[in-house]
């Protein structure tokens, strides 16, 4: 940056024409009032780029399931549009367009009973958790019209879960009013249980909630037998409760990798499905998707009908404004890669996980509470946490540059903790290998110093002298951190 006399404002000062010396970055900067005078742009770029080179590095973010990279043909047409408002259909019909497209295409995939050319009931959304907003007020205001019609009390509407639901579902629960009813966990299983799921329905259930790809460990749920459970269920009661699936991560992945599988409309009481565009949709942050089955489940007066393009362009959001860049990058993924090219990179993230997985099995220290068919992501818990535990491995690990989280399990397996890596289209075989060999790097570390319960051993295992000073600055950091963790409800959990 070269700030010239005149763009300092006629400023006296020499330093000026010094990137660092200027006093634009000599001063503290403002952070509770607006400043009063501007700044030369080139200083206010600086500024804010040096100071952003404190966060992590998104790549080696493997605490997260959205996307950290892109083609660049991609990110040109991101670019592109990024001054593009969604909302204003009239200005810009080849976006709405293309969002219908997506819609189309994601609803094919997830086999919603359509024609080959039949538009299908759908929305694209800011992620998953608005997706999951707009599905649950669907099935609130159904169930609401039904027990109306009945007569009947429709005050009191509840909602079942597992206990491993995202937060985003306990958002839904408490912004709409709507009882959330969790299936606990236990040790060794952390999916919800579907017998105890039906087991929890009542005649004011809205609907339960299956998740495809835990958020805690990956894992599918068997949608399958709860639809099964259900319909018999419906049948002896006279109820319909229906089935939303919670595809944020794995709507992209089940597809290409176990086609077979039956999780989506083929099963008859499956209504809505939402589905993250930002995790494995391939798209940067900023897209979800919603499908709907059919008309019938998405009730009309929740819809707003906007005709600007000629023919009827219904919405059904939360927000009004929002970009188009990421509903164009969706378009683009999707026709880019088509089927073959989806299945290929969601085939390369499972081997790459494999080799994770085998990779920690092979130190002999960890259990891997991950499965093998889910989202492609390894978590893992140390068989032996009397010295050490996952929050150290975690904290330890980040002097490497890797961002792994370490979390404790919800109800009722809440004593077992929990690392987790999430492996996205870019991490690739030699970060599986890399990350391996720093794991084991760190538990050698840490078996060198004292546990967390005795007093310091004063010895690295690099013979390099740690002192005690620094050994308790450590254990402080660590204790802190952890409390934090355990005091942190799922409103700030994993994602
Ligand atoms: C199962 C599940 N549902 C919902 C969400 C929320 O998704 P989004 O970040 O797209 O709002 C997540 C995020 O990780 C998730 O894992």
């Amino acid at each position: 940056m070269v700030l010239s006399h005149a763009a300092s404002g006629g400023s006296s000062d020499d330093s000026v024409h010094s990137t660092f010396a200027s006093r634009y970055v000599r001063a503290s900067l403002p952070r509770y009032r607006m400043p009063e005078n501007s700044i030369p742009k080139e200083a206010a770029y600086q500024i804010i780029n040096d100071e952003l080179m404190l966060d992590g590095n998104p790549r080696l973010n493997l605490a997260s399931f959205v996307t950290t990279w892109m083609e660049p043909e991609c990110n040109k047409l991101m670019m592109d549009s990024i001054n593009k408002n969604y909302v204003d259909m009239d200005e810009y019909p080849v976006t709405t367009e293309l969002q219908n497209r997506c819609v189309n295409m994601i609803a094919h995939l997830f086999n919603a009973p359509l024609g080959e050319t039949e538009t299908a009931v759908g929305v694209g959304t800011v992620g998953s958790s608005e997706a999951i907003m707009l599905a649950g007020l669907a099935f609130k205001r159904r169930w609401q019209n039904k027990m109306r019609a009945a007569g009947k009390p429709c005050d009191k509407p509840n909602i079942v879960t597992g206990a491993n639901v995202q937060v985003c579902w306990e958002k839904f629960a408490r912004y709409f009013e709507v009882e959330l009813k969790e299936v606990k966990l236990s040790e060794g299983y952390y999916v919800m249980d579907p017998e105890k799921a039906v087991e929890m329905v009542d005649e004011n259930t809205i609907c339960v909630a299956a998740i495809l790809g835990s958020t805690l460990n990956g894992e599918f749920e068997d949608v399958k037998m709860l639809n099964d459970l259900l319909v018999k269920k419906n049948e002896e009661t006279g109820w319909d409760t229906p089935i939303h699936v919670d595809a944020a991560s794995g709507g992209f992945i089940a597809p290409f990798l176990y086609p077979e599988l039956e999780w989506d409309f083929r099963l008859p009481l499956v209504k809505s499905i939402n589905v993250s565009g930002h995790k494995y949709g391939l798209v940067y942050a900023g897209i979800g998707w919603c499908i709907w089955r059919s008309k019938e489940d998405l009730p009309d007066e929740l819809i707003f009908h906007i005709n600007y393009l000629g023919a009827d362009q219904p919405t059904f959001t939360l927000n009004f404004s929002k970009g188009s860049s990421q509903v164009i990058a969706q378009y683009y993924q999707l026709i880019r890669l088509g089927f073959e090219g989806y299945r290929n990179i969601m085939d390369n993230c499972q081997e790459n996980a494999m080799v994770l997985k085998e990779g920690l099995e092979r130190t002999g220290r960890f259990n891997i509470v991950s499965k093998d068919q889910g989202v492609p992501l390894v978590a893992f818990s140390l068989k032996d946490s009397s010295r050490h535990d996952e929050f150290e491995i975690s904290e330890f690990l980040r002097r490497f540059g890797w961002i792994v989280p370490a979390y404790t399990m919800p109800p009722d397996a809440q004593h077992v903790t929990v690392l987790r890596v999430v492996v996205r289209e870019d991490f690739s075989r030699t970060f599986a290998e890399r990350l391996v060999i720093d794991i084991e790097k760190v538990l050698h570390e840490l078996d060198a110093l004292p546990s967390r319960s005795s007093g310091p051993s004063l010895q690295h295992p690099n013979g390099d002298t740690v002192s005690e000073k620094d050994l308790a600055r450590q254990r402080e950091v660590v204790s802190v951190w952890k409390r934090a963790v355990a005091a942190r409800k799922k409103t700030q959990g994993v994602c």
